[in-house]
């Protein structure tokens, strides 16, 4: 049986459509389509939800639209209609629900209301073939947790962070730093030359035995170790940067690989077959941390999955694909579906 999907995403700064179908080979995404928002946020350090609502509103038909023309797909082909409806910044999840009530509206497909982190949750599984349960660490600018998979509509939260998440943090480090955003990969950067002991950052909650995670502590101590260094025209040396840098990216990787080995011991207990941990979100993207987690599967005999890039971070693909697994048990939602800021799966 064929099933072709539209997915619609809108909930933080991408605009995404994305056409994916499912048959009895498999899954192919017929296309994804991103409008990114970051030149629009960037003089203000971080994402405005106003704007980002407005940008979203803007273009989330044209987006369809491109995503329909680019898969060669007609929106009457389509069998069902998915979107994120949270959680997120609820101007943005409004203005995708909005689009997708419509496009159902018009042609009686069924609405099929995603949450978000059941999307990135499920991507190991559009790209590898990933058997139930794997444990997934989703590490973005906005989230960050331990999840087991049990199935396409069972995750178990076994851990998070208890304040920021480690893409924030580690914006707010370049912006302490006086990198540009998004400062995931300009600290990367500045880190590979610097060296990573000379200043002492704290690695937060590690003599805790849960996979709990705070990095708000250890923003407040680079701030101190930067103030420490700063000249008194407020510039820092280009080796003060990198050294700045490279001690916090050395204390964020320590503790998400302590946390994640806690993880593992929790999975790992229930005996699965064939144990993966699989990774998503933006900071995923980062060369140290990704090493670190891939050396510590190795050593505990799991097998380690990080999705192209393209599709770890935020895009409509893998709302779609989520969608699809509710299309298939006819689960679908009514035309009263409401935007949710705040959704824990
Ligand atoms: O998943 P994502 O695109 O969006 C959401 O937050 O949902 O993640 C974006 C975050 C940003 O905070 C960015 O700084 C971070 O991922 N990031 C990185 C790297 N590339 C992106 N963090 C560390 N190292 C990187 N190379
Ligand atoms: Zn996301």
């Amino acid at each position: 049986m064929t099933r072709t999907i539209l997915g619609i995403e809108s909930s933080c700064d991408d605009t995404a459509a994305a056409v994916v179908r499912q048959d009895d080979e498999g899954t192919v995404i017929l296309s994804s389509v991103v409008f990114g928002q970051t030149t629009l946020h960037a003089a203000f350090g971080g994402v405005v939800p106003e704007i980002a609502a407005r940008a979203h509103a803007e273009k989330v038909d044209h987006c369809v639209e491109q995503a329909l023309l680019k898969a060669n797909v007609k929106l009457r082909d389509c069998d069902a209609i998915a979107v994120t409806a949270g959680p997120g910044l609820i101007g943005g999840v409004l203005s995708g629900v909005m689009c997708a009530k419509g496009l159902a509206a018009a042609t009686g497909f069924p609405l099929i209301g995603v949450n978000h982190l059941a999307g990135h949750a499920l991507t190991p599984r559009l790209t590898d073939d990933v058997a139930f349960p794997y444990l997934m660490l989703l590490v973005s600018g906005g989230h960050c947790q331990f999840l087991i998979a049990h199935s396409d509509d069972r995750f178990e939260r076994i851990g998070g962070t208890i304040d920021d998440a480690p893409g924030e943090a580690f914006d707010k480090t370049a912006r302490l730093l006086g990198l540009p955003q998004p400062g995931g990969p300009a600290v990367e950067r500045a880190a590979a030359t610097g060296d990573p002991k000379r200043f002492k950052l704290p690695r937060p909650l590690l003599d805790r035995a849960d996979c709990d995670m705070s990095f708000s502590g250890l923003k407040t101590a680079l701030l101190r170790a930067r103030d420490s260094v700063i000249g008194p025209d407020q510039t820092l040396k280009a080796a003060d940067q990198a050294d700045l840098a490279a001690g916090f990216q050395a204390a964020m990787t320590d503790v998400l690989r302590a946390k994640t080995a806690r993880a593992l011991d929790i999975y790992l207990a229930l005996s699965p077959a064939e144990p993966v941990l699989a990774v998503a979100g933006g900071v995923a993207a980062n060369m140290p941390i990704r090493h670190a987690l891939t050396d510590l599967c190795a050593t505990s005999g799991v097998r380690f999955v990080a999705p192209p890039l393209a599709l770890c971070t935020d895009n409509a693909a893998m709302i779609a694909f989520a969608g699809l697994h509710r299309l298939a048990r006819a689960d679908f939602d009514d035309l009263s579906l409401s935007a949710r800021p705040r959704w824990p799966l």
